[in-house]
């Protein structure tokens, strides 16, 4: 059995990881307007994986005998005026998330809940990667420059070629 505390706070997580998802799939479609495909697919993957983050806590609150609480989600930012806001935005929130993760680390810890803390673990490596990802596409579209036309759209293409997707035009998984 999990303790009320931990209960509450992997709930609050799984909206986090929820919003998260909301978020990426607000950016995706910011780069669909403007053609970006490579970026769009990425974005778009990113918000199917943080989905999955979510149901992998869903999971364990539900076979630790936890009480799912579904929470409703704020407004995602649904303007962006450039690629590179669209990714500084992404990274700000990934830099949020790993700081309310080292939070629930803490209290697994404090409170010895030894499962919760394996659990934890896997996210706070989990962190380090996505913000490592964001950063390093975040700082080529920074080198680039907003206006560089040429720039982002080779950008795009390396990601593009990143996603499995053949061309940026053909970005659209189906
Ligand atoms: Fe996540
Ligand atoms: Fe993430």
């Amino acid at each position: 059995m999990i303790s009320d505390s931990l209960q509450n706070a992997i709930n609050e997580q799984i909206a986090r990881e929820q919003y998260a998802s909301q978020l990426y799939l607000s950016i995706a479609g910011h780069f669909e307007l403007r053609n970006l495909r490579g970026f769009a697919t990425w974005m778009r993957r990113h918000s199917v994986e943080e989905t999955s983050h979510a149901m992998k806590l869903f999971d364990f609150l539900a076979d630790r005998g936890g009480r799912i609480e579904v929470k409703a989600l704020p407004q995602p930012i649904n303007h962006f005026q450039s690629v590179q806001a669209a990714f500084e935005a992404a990274l700000d929130h990934e830099r949020q998330v790993s700081k309310d993760i080292h939070k629930l680390y803490e209290m697994a810890q404090a409170e010895k809940d030894y499962s919760s803390h394996v659990l934890f673990e896997w996210f706070v490596t989990e962190q380090v990667e996505e913000e490592k990802t964001l950063e390093e596409i975040l700082e080529h579209v920074r080198l680039v420059g907003n206006n560089n036309g040429m720039g982002l759209l080779l950008l795009d293409q390396q990601l593009a070629a990143k996603t499995g997707v053949a061309t940026a035009a053909a970005g659209r998984e189906s």
